[in-house]
């Protein structure tokens, strides 16, 4: 069966960017600056990406040599060996983090109304936001609903495929979200009092890093890049082989980062502007920044601008998670492509159901003393995903052969001005990364 590329170049920076920016920006990154001490996790944050870049690299060897899903890829490239354990892993993983990624995205949808609606109408207070979302997660059906309309978006962009489904809707709404995310972050840079705000962004007080600010820090890299758990593979194997991997991977995660920082610039001196505090942890989007919006000048619009924007980034990063269920179901399993999706849809929704009910009905009901939603994020984020990355590392350092590797990194050969580059890189990825990822893995085991 012919299988579908990304068009081109513009079209897999979008795609591969779409995944990487996503709540992990808008929403994570920002409560953590907060809690981790301002520009100081910031700096270490670099560190971290830089250190993240070769995984991704990884990722998308892995995909493009093999031209498969991320359970065909290791049948592919190590026929008969164990690895397709791994590529099992990376199937199931996404679809445990997409039930649980659209109940936060089915949160943006609702908040998204609401500011249309205005309803974060001035004088609110603090307070009253906090318990609006209190009582809005922990209610049956406002936040079902949000999540099944958040999760048909994604499958409807799924369905219509690759190229014209991911690869169409990447090239609309990646270059809206930076002006949308410019637009708010002037708005809240310009408020009297903000440059306080942007002082703590980015000037670093060293004395404030410390091995948890490390290891949220290299967490935090991996979450925002999409790292180990299959998409970036997934994503790597629709593209065609005369794209520069080293190049579109290097801009993917700069991309990523600024629209970090931006986020932080649009969030950090509002509320230092208003007094409050930074670390708030993560009701900081969804509690904070409504009561901010309530006040300010022009709130109203920026309110509907921020909640579409995180509807927007959370949709291109939710279909890369789809896609890597989507893309074994029809190659490994001969579905349609409709057929698959409606089937990753069905176990999607069900999860989420569960996740999102764990706030309310559900919230006594523990695994392993934690309820769904914990337990489907720590499992994920803290197990599957670090030690997804870490085996696909070793996979490409210690078993793909060399030669093979640094092909897909030159385009054999033909890339001349990555022939240094790629050899520098495979050596991170043989010594650095793993031992990088080991200690990442301890880290969040022992907190
Ligand atoms: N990177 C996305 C974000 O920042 C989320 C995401 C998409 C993701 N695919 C992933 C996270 C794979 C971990 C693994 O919101």
């Amino acid at each position: 069966m012919e299988r579908e590329n990304f068009g081109n170049r513009f079209g897999v920076l979008v795609a591969m960017a779409g995944s990487a920016i996503g709540l992990g920006n808008l929403w994570r990154f920002p409560y953590l600056v907060g809690s981790y001490g301002g520009a100081a996790f910031v700096f270490v944050y670099i560190f971290c990406v830089l250190l993240c870049l070769p995984i991704f690299m990884s990722e998308v060897v892995v995909g493009r040599r093999s031209h498969a899903n991320a359970y065909g890829a290791f049948k592919v490239l190590a026929p008969g060996t164990r690895w397709k354990w791994l590529g099992a892993v990376s199937v199931v993983t996404p679809i445990i983090v997409v039930s649980y990624y659209s109940v936060v995205g089915g949160w943006s949808v609702e908040y998204f109304f609401k500011a249309a609606t205005l309803e974060f109408t001035s004088g609110a207070t603090q307070a009253g936001m906090s318990t609006m979302f209190g009582r809005f997660i922990s209610s049956v059906w406002s936040p079902i609903i949000g999540h099944t309309i958040f999760l048909l978006l994604t499958a409807g962009i799924i369905i219509a495929g690759v190229k014209s489904g991911i690869e169409k809707f990447g090239k609309i709404m990646m270059p809206l979200l930076f002006v949308l995310i410019i637009f708010i972050a002037v708005r809240a840079a310009t408020l009297p009092g903000a440059g306080e705000g942007l002082r703590y962004l980015f000037k670093p007080d060293f004395s404030k890093i410390d091995a948890s600010v490390c290891a949220a820090a290299l967490g935090q890299a991996f979450f925002s890049l999409s790292l180990g758990v299959g998409t970036i593979l997934t994503y790597g194997s629709y593209v065609s082989k005369n794209e520069n991997i080293i190049a579109s991977s290097t801009w993917t995660a700069t991309a990523d980062f600024l629209f970090a920082l931006l986020a932080s610039c649009a969030i950090m001196p509002a509320v230092f502007a208003f007094g409050l505090n930074p670390q708030e942890g993560p009701g900081l989007v969804f509690e904070t920044l409504p009561f901010i919006f309530a006040n300010m000048p022009l709130g109203w619009l920026v309110a509907i601008l921020f909640f579409l924007a995180l509807i927007v980034a959370a949709l291109t990063s939710s279909i890369s998670l789809y896609e890597v269920g989507v893309a074994y179901l029809v190659e490994e399993k001969g579905l349609s492509r409709r057929g698959a999706s409606v089937l990753v849809f069905a176990i999607a929704w069900i999860l989420g159901i569960l996740c999102s009910l764990s706030f309310g009905p559900l919230a006594d009901f523990h695994i392993l003393g934690q309820t769904v939603f914990n337990l489907f994020d720590k499992v994920s984020a803290n197990v599957l995903m670090p030690v997804g990355g870490l085996l696909l590392v070793i996979f490409v350092g210690w078993v793909m052969k060399k030669h093979d590797v640094i092909d897909e990194m030159t385009n054999g050969g033909t890339l001349s001005g990555n022939r240094r580059t790629s050899q520098v890189i495979y050596f991170l990825i043989r010594y650095i990364c793993p031992l990088a990822v080991v200690a990442v893995f301890l880290t969040a085991l022992i907190f």
